[in-house]
């Protein structure tokens, strides 16, 4: 699947992620920058946090528990904030768009 990542500057990066990897592993490994991901996906940093488009809000599971307490640590968090280490790649993603924050502190 194909995924969308808009930096806050508007610089777009396409992806093309693998079936059971994390959003946040198919960034790092394709090196677009601003999900520096401190603690390597465990949930415990709130580093890959980012912003999913609305229109893709209804069409992904919904954050919960773990990662719902540690996007309250996220820069901004807002409605349509997720970790992206927590978002499984599946085949229903393709076209996701995500929006990277301006910051991760
Ligand atoms: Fe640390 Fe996602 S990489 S919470």
């Amino acid at each position: 699947p194909t995924l969308i990542f808009i930096e806050h500057n508007g610089t777009q990066h396409q992806v093309s992620g693998a079936i059971g990897q994390s959003v946040m592993q198919a960034a790092t490994f394709a090196s677009v920058p601003g999900l520096p991901a401190d603690c390597g996906g465990a949930c415990a940093c709130a580093t890959c946090h980012a912003y999913v488009e609305e229109a893709w809000m209804q069409r992904l599971p919904a954050a919960e528990g773990m990662e719902s307490d540690m996007l309250d640590y996220a820069f901004e968090r807002r409605e349509n904030s997720r970790l992206t280490c927590q978002l499984v790649i599946s085949e229903a993603m393709d076209g996701l768009v995500i929006h990277l924050p301006e910051s991760q502190f």
